[in-house]
């Protein structure tokens, strides 16, 4: 079985190729994307080691995305559910409502640094592309974001948001019409104009330096995380889980970093990928259900896909979720069996949802429900020094159509 090497980023530890375990990862582009890409390694290599940078990236985090995002006991739902203290990290009140803000304002700091004009991205959910517009309008970039048909009917907050910001938003009719396609066109439209224009992928997917530039910005995440646990408790607790949704996997990457070299004996990393409707063949969990190896925009990983090897349609209730693939990460974490994966349907989801919003005053969006799905399972078996913390990576009002739709009405 491989093994995740200590004292190493885990971002860092692939081969000379770009592969995490020899097989994950990788970089899958055309002729054309070798020396922008080539560029935007050699520049973020730099970056990443000069203290300037740093100290800029850590004052917009702090002065402008608000950190540290609070770290809350949710005594109600521990009540509640018995067993285990159930404990939220609230990254949804990071400026703009979720973590995809501490990718997108390193990306648009390092198309600075490359003397960009032009910034392009994708999004699901909308949440990559409002932070992509929000950065982009502080830094002086102009913004084109890509996203499927059907994400901009369901979210229509978000990209309500993103107009307001000032960015274009490229509608995408191909495919399933979600965040694979609008992913797909967003890459092909860099090709033809990374001259002028860098690209910001909304996750740790993609060709490798994608990977390592979005794992590098939500680690912000686990690291005031660990801070603030060794704060409440004196020091890392016996018994720690720390569960998140997994789309393409920032979210959870960033919240599980800093705690990667604990024994997961006592720092459990639990995945929670989407199960999509309850009656349906469909879904959006590669390693709940144990997809095969692909490729799949750059980068080989686990992901849906029929026995010709053609990626498969996906269905969720939530659209940050709904992706075919998953990171290389998590198909590495995966393989080493340092976390494990599980998925929720979307009944589970929203009776999640409701549970929370009613007990507390925390609002999750429908990613996140899926890991409140989770806690709400394994909680009442655990003992009461179990802490379990969940990644409130997205706030509820860009689903507000469809909680309605689904529950009768929006609560928040
Ligand atoms: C709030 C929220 N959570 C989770 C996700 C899933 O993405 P990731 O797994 O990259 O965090 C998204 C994606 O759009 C999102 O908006």
């Amino acid at each position: 079985m491989p093994k995740i090497k200590k004292g190493k980023l885990l971002i860092d530890q692939h081969d000379k190729n770009g592969f995490w375990g020899g097989k994950f990862g990788g970089n899958f582009i055309p002729e054309t994307l070798k020396k922008p890409v080539d560029d935007l390694e050699i520049l973020f290599r730099k970056l990443r080691k000069d203290k300037n940078f740093i100290k800029e990236r850590d004052y917009y985090f702090k002065n402008w995305v608000g950190s540290p995002t609070p770290f809350i006991k949710l005594e109600n739902l521990s009540e509640h559910l018995g067993g285990a203290q159930i404990w939220a990290k609230v990254v949804s009140e990071a400026n703009g409502g979720a973590h995809k803000i501490y990718n997108a304002t390193v990306h648009c700091l390092i198309a600075k640094k490359a003397g960009k004009k032009y910034i392009v991205g994708d999004t699901g959910a909308g949440y990559a592309g409002k932070m992509l517009s929000m950065a982009a309008k502080k830094f002086g970039l102009k913004c084109k974001i890509f996203m499927g048909a059907k994400d901009i009917k369901r979210q229509k907050p978000n990209c309500d948001a993103m107009k307001k910001n000032g960015a274009q938003i490229v509608p995408v009719y191909t495919g399933s019409q979600t965040l694979v396609d609008a992913v797909s066109e967003c890459m092909r439209y860099w090709v033809a104009n990374c001259d002028t224009t860098h690209m910001c992928v909304g996750s740790t997917v993609g060709p490798n330096i994608f990977v390592k530039i979005c794992g590098w910005s939500t680690s912000q995440i686990s690291r005031e995380l660990s801070i603030q646990i060794k704060a409440k408790f004196g020091k890392i607790p016996k018994k720690l889980k720390l569960l998140n949704c997994v789309g393409g996997g920032s979210s959870s990457f960033g919240f599980w970093n800093e705690f990667m070299h604990y024994d997961k004996k006592q720092v459990e990393f639990i995945g929670v990928e989407a199960g999509g409707p309850k009656n349906s063949k469909k879904h959006a969990a590669p390693l709940t259900y144990g997809s095969k190896i692909g490729i799949l925009h750059g980068a080989a990983q686990y992901v849906n896909q029929s026995k010709e090897g053609q990626i498969e349609e996906t269905e969720s209730i939530s659209a940050g979720l709904d992706y075919p693939g998953v990171s290389p990460l998590h198909c590495y974490l995966k393989d080493t069996k340092r976390a494990r994966y599980t998925s929720a349907t979307d009944e589970e989801a929203l009776n999640a949802y409701k549970l929370v919003t009613s007990l507390e005053s925390i609002s999750p969006s429908l990613e996140p429900s899926h890991a409140f799905a989770e806690v709400i399972k394994i909680a009442p078996r655990l003992s009461k020094d179990t802490v379990c913390c969940v990644n409130s990576c997205g706030d509820s009002y860009k689903d507000k159509d469809i909680i309605k739709s689904r529950l009768g009405k929006y609560i928040r």
